[in-house]
């Protein structure tokens, strides 16, 4: 237990080094193992991908996922099959023209507001932040809701402190009680301001649903969002209708998908776009930064040797697998031309030197839409302006450490001064 604090992303690379990639640890009562190898990750995430196919949840955790009703943290099975069909063939489906719209929408509009502030230094950690939270709100709920963003967004700010916070109760269950009856009100206080909050956004796409139906004169053609393509499989009782299709999902599957999509969508994506320019702004080039991904558990197995006892938290260490030396020529060198090299390690999931999006059928969903924003807004940024460190920063001096989180986001938020790059107006 005296070792919590250690056990990140950081810490477990260190702990890797004496122990190998395969490193077992016992916090309380739970059975953690720290995977830091892509050799280990290929055992785990290819060659026993059934095995470790279901996610751990805290305490907190199943209470504001509805109880496992989203789709990250969904038992491996029919149900988790049925929302991974919905979200990849309907609402993350390069199909689905107006996430994509918005990706560019919001990226062109984010261009006009720095070209305005060309001279001046401009916090680029928030400019992203606030680009891909305008991008995934705008996708989840459509511009018909845009003026309840501020307070959305401080219900998610509440559920990621609470998903992070420090619960005895997860390791040692019958000490649950020390901080136990707070923690359970702030979690429903968590949950109840998100059910205010989406149901009247549901309320307000079933009266949509109900206008297109009834082809009032006075109805206005309004692009579809993902609630609409989730309202498609509503029914609140969970029932089947085999008119239409055999899934169907309730109001808190709606609820807790949204928050899927907000939790992996918002900050990875910011996170990778930030690091992308920090690393372009130095001369002193280090490593990106990859995401330490959510853990994986399973039944008791067997992994090169060693035996995995049943619900041991799998820790998959995408952040010390991208740095090893065994796997990588200078890990430590931000060189994307070694990406050009024939038969150079891609990001898809299948060589386990580089895996920033995991592997296996848990793997990340929204990778395309995740990355079309991600370069799209990169190639914006690079191409319309010239950036230079405030103060007279030195490009060595850029501070390069990290946080512990979700996405390993950057300790210090990057600031830079734009000027214009091109010899014509942008706008
Ligand atoms: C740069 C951007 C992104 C990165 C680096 C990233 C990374 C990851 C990783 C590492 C996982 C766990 C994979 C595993 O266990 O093998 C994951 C899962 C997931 N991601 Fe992403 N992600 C990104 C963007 C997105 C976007 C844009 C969305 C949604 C719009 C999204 C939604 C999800 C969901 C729902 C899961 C859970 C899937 C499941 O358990 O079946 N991610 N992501």
């Amino acid at each position: 237990m005296g070792m919590v604090g250690q056990l990140n992303h950081r810490g477990l690379a260190e702990l890797a080094k004496v122990y190998g990639g395969l490193c077992h640890l016992k916090v309380g009562q739970v059975h953690m193992v720290a995977v830091s190898t892509a050799d280990m990750a290929r055992q785990v995430l290819q060659a026993q991908d059934n095995i470790f196919s279901n996610r751990p949840a805290t305490i907190a955790i199943s209470y504001l996922t509805y109880d496992r009703a989203d789709m990250a943290f969904a038992h491996y099975g029919p149900f988790w099959r049925q929302m991974r069909k919905i979200c990849v063939t309907k609402v993350f489906s390069r199909k689905r023209a107006e996430s994509w719209a918005s990706v560019r929408e919001e990226i062109s509009s984010l261009i006009k507001t720095i070209d305005s502030k060309v001279g001046s230094p401009v916090n680029i950690g928030e400019i992203v932040l606030g680009l891909t939270k305008n991008i995934t709100y705008r996708a989840a709920f459509g511009s018909m809701s845009q003026e309840g963003q501020g307070e959305f967004v401080k219900i998610m700010q509440e559920f990621s402190k609470l998903f992070g916070a420090f619960n005895i109760g997860d390791f040692i269950p019958w000490l649950g009680w020390i901080h136990g009856q707070e923690f359970h009100k702030r979690l429903a206080r968590a949950r109840g301001s998100l059910d205010g909050f989406i149901d009247k956004i549901i309320d307000d796409h079933i009266n949509k649903k109900n206008n297109k139906n009834c082809k009032d004169d006075d109805f206005v053609e309004v692009e579809d969002d993902m609630v609409d393509e989730l309202m498609e499989f509503y029914d609140e009782n969970g029932a089947k209708d085999d008119q239409k299709s055999s899934i169907s999902i309730t109001r808190d599957n709606i609820k807790a998908l949204i928050m899927d999509v907000m939790f992996g969508g918002i900050e990875t994506v910011a996170s990778a776009i930030e690091w992308a320019m920090a690393e372009l702004m130095r001369d002193a080039p280090s490593p990106p930064s990859d995401p330490p991904p959510p853990p994986r558990d399973g039944p008791d197995t067997v992994v090169d040797g060693y035996k995995i006892p049943a619900k041991a938290r799998v820790m998959i260490n995408a952040w010390a697998i991208g740095r090893d030396e065994s796997a990588w020529t200078e890990p430590n060198t931000f060189k994307p031309s070694r990406f050009l090299d024939n038969g150079a390690p891609d990001f898809k999931g299948s060589n386990f030197e580089f895996i920033p999006f995991g592997s296996g059928r848990r793997s990340c969903p929204g990778m395309q839409l995740g990355l079309y924003g991600m370069e799209l807004a990169v190639a914006h940024l690079c191409h319309s302006f010239n950036w230079e460190l405030p103060n007279g920063m030195k490009p060595n001096e850029v501070d390069m450490n990290d946080l512990f989180g979700l996405t390993a986001p950057r300790a210090v938020q990057l600031v830079a001064i734009p000027s214009h790059r091109l010899n014509f107006p942008l706008f």
